[in-house]
């Protein structure tokens, strides 16, 4: 909000909203541990901007509740988080070049490494000793070095001066039968290759993780001392329904809303350029709201996307750049000024985020829609720094 502007004025200028609980992440952070069964340090993994509800206030919501540390893979995230006060362990899952690594270091940042190029750096222009968590490929095939060559490469990195091998991670991830049962094998290979760093290699680790919300969420057994949920902490399931026995958690976004900024009568014969309706044969009202394509909405994939509008279903005419326009049909009285729901309760009816997600054609709503765009209102923060 720019200063010198009251709340209320703010809204009137900019007139859409969402809303985050930050109480369903509080009792989402209780819910993982208590399905995981016994004492672990968490590291929150808020990548892609917490998910899209905001690294800054979700990391200190996080930090506030006493999980042990932070991750993310975006370096303005984890820059912003520390600009921001927050003082806990922030591990970069990756984002730098080797090169890269003094500037991590500027700030207090927890490096991934997975290259001995990145190792010799990171020792040469350290001036103290610094903790860094080594990434292991399980068999994601994206990023870190290959379970096979883990111990090697530990080995050689512990020979750096100015490096303390502190983590070892992998991430191990699935939404399917298939991949549940492969990353049931893939945890367990995890699970004997820290076994041998710490019994055979001498290795002390504060952080050794391989679960995150799939295979928390399905019960997988893990006796690391670290998890590094992220999905699970915010209400969502990483994983396809039918795999989930229970679900106790809460979705953390709890609305996405906006004022009608203008209505149009448009008459038959009318044309709607903008949704490409030419020569309308039926009268037709029509609202905008401030929710574009600049906020990661777009044109629905499917029919008969709509969002609601006193309580009734309104057709979705056209997304553009920073404008969505609605069909009034069902809410002839609907005027400048009245809400208009896109993700959220509105009366009797109601529409979700994985309803969003089916029309925009994505999985993850909340990553594709950029609420760095949108005013965020935080509720229910029931911890006070
Ligand atoms: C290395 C690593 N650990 C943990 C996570 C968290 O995964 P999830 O959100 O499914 O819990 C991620 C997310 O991509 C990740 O890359």
């Amino acid at each position: 909000m720019p200063d010198g502007v009251s709340a209320e004025d703010y809204r009137l200028a900019r007139p859409v909203w969402t809303d985050i609980s930050l109480g369903a992440i509080t009792e989402n952070l209780e819910e993982v541990r208590k399905l995981v069964g016994r004492p672990v340090k968490v590291i929150a993994t808020i990548k892609a901007d917490a998910y899209g509800l905001g690294a800054v206030a979700i990391g200190r919501h996080l930090e506030g509740l006493g999980v042990n540390g932070l991750a993310t893979a975006n370096f303005d995230d984890a820059v912003a988080l520390r600009e921001n006060g927050v003082k806990i362990p922030i591990v970069l899952f990756a984002s730098n070049l080797p090169s890269g690594v003094k500037t991590l270091l500027r700030y207090d940042l927890t490096p991934s490494l997975y290259d001995l190029q990145t190792a010799k750096i990171l020792s040469t222009v350290a001036t103290r000793t610094v903790n860094v968590h080594v990434k292991v490929d399980d068999g994601l095939g994206r990023l870190g070095v290959k379970l096979v060559d883990a111990r090697r490469f530990i080995q050689s990195v512990r020979q750096f001066p100015n490096i303390n091998v502190e983590g070892v991670y992998t991430h191990i991830a699935f939404s399917n039968d298939a991949g549940e049962a492969w990353s049931r094998r893939r945890l367990a290979a995890f699970v004997e290759l820290i076994g041998k760093l710490e019994q055979e290699d001498g290795l002390k680790l504060d952080f050794a993780q391989a679960s995150a919300s799939s295979t928390i969420i399905c019960g997988f057994p893990d006796t690391l001392n670290t998890i590094a949920p992220g999905h699970l902490l915010f209400g969502l399931c990483p994983v396809q329904k039918q795999l989930v026995r229970t679900w106790p958690f809460k979705h953390a976004f709890k609305s996405l809303k906006a004022r009608l900024i203008h209505t149009v009568q448009h008459n038959p014969g009318d044309d709607l350029a903008i949704s490409g309706q030419y020569a309308l044969r039926n009268a037709m009202r029509t609202g905008v709201i401030l929710l574009g394509l600049d906020n990661g909405f777009r044109m629905p994939v499917t029919s008969g996307a709509y969002a609601l509008c006193g309580g009734k279903r309104c057709s979705i005419v056209s997304v553009t750049a920073e404008y969505t326009v609605i069909d009034l049909a069902a809410a002839p009285e609907a005027d400048v000024g009245d809400e208009v729901t896109i993700v959220g309760r509105d009366g009797a009816e109601a529409i979700s985020l994985d309803q969003v997600g089916e029309y925009l054609g994505v999985g993850a709503t909340i990553a594709s829609l950029d609420l760095r765009r949108i005013p965020v209102h935080y509720t229910d923060n029931d911890f006070s720094r």
